[in-house]
């Protein structure tokens, strides 16, 4: 893949942390609380999974982590500096700076009546960078395919192509609910393969998954039950 991250001062040990996090929705039936004191360190270094039951609070934790959600207690720090005290707009330009975060359907994290090639350069551009991403494709096992609209792609290599965008947009962490749940076993495979590449490049990942192979290729892994770290 890119060198793009191999010149990237070493951080702190921990890409993000979170300290006695609790979210809470309100309902027409009342207050729910999705998640409670979730205190946990995700380190600078492979993948870290988030992994649990249906409803046990591994997206709503995802949207913490990815700066997406403010947290209803508790606190969130990425790269050492806390969150808490940003204003919306100064959190939104440092998830647009920082932050990729990749959704479940790969439509959703596309252009779809882009090329691949305009896709790419469109992230890189969002986050404000000047990346140069003619080499992309070919490094995410996606040759020749600059100039194919995303539609022509597989939903494997749409997926695929979606963690390319991120790396495009040079950020510095790449989280991702349930990538794979959409997707063929060929086509999960090459989502699987990509986020060890990703990993094995230095970028850290986080990912929210029951897929028990993705769980297995985790460096870190957090289990949830009914919104509370399980011990
Ligand atoms: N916007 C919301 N409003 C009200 N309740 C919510 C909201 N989002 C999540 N919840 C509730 O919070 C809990 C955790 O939901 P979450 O989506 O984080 O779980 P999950 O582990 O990602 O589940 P799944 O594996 O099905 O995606 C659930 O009880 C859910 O109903
Ligand atoms: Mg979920």
């Amino acid at each position: 893949m890119t060198d793009l991250y191999d010149e990237r001062p070493t951080g702190p040990q921990h890409v993000l942390r979170l300290r006695e996090v609790g979210v809470e929705y309100r309902t027409p039936a009342g207050s729910v609380t999705a998640v409670s004191g979730v205190t946990l360190d995700v380190p600078a270094r492979g993948i870290t999974v988030l992994a649990g039951p249906s409803g046990s609070g591994k997206s709503t934790l995802l949207r913490v982590l990815s700066l997406v959600e403010r947290p209803t207690t508790g606190g969130v720090e990425l790269r050492g500096a806390g969150t808490a005290r940003l204003s919306s707009r100064a959190r939104r330009a440092l998830r647009r700076e920082e932050v990729a975060l990749v959704f479940q359907n790969p439509a959703d994290n596309l252009i779809g009546h882009l090329t691949v090639g305009d896709n790419l350069r469109a992230a890189a551009q969002a986050a404000g960078r000047t990346t140069a991403v003619d080499e992309l494709p070919a490094q995410l096992g996606l040759p020749g395919t600059s100039a194919w609209k995303v539609s022509a792609l597989s939903g494997g290599q749409q997926q695929r192509l979606s963690f390319g965008c991120a790396l495009a947009r040079g950020a510095s962490v790449v989280l991702a609910d349930e990538p794979t749940s959409q997707l063929d076993a060929a086509s999960a495979d090459l989502v699987l393969e990509t986020l060890a590449d990703l990993s094995a490049r230095g970028v850290p990942v986080v990912v929210a998954s029951h897929d028990p192979r993705l769980i297995a290729l985790a460096d870190t892994r957090f289990d949830l039950r009914n919104g509370v770290l399980a011990a």
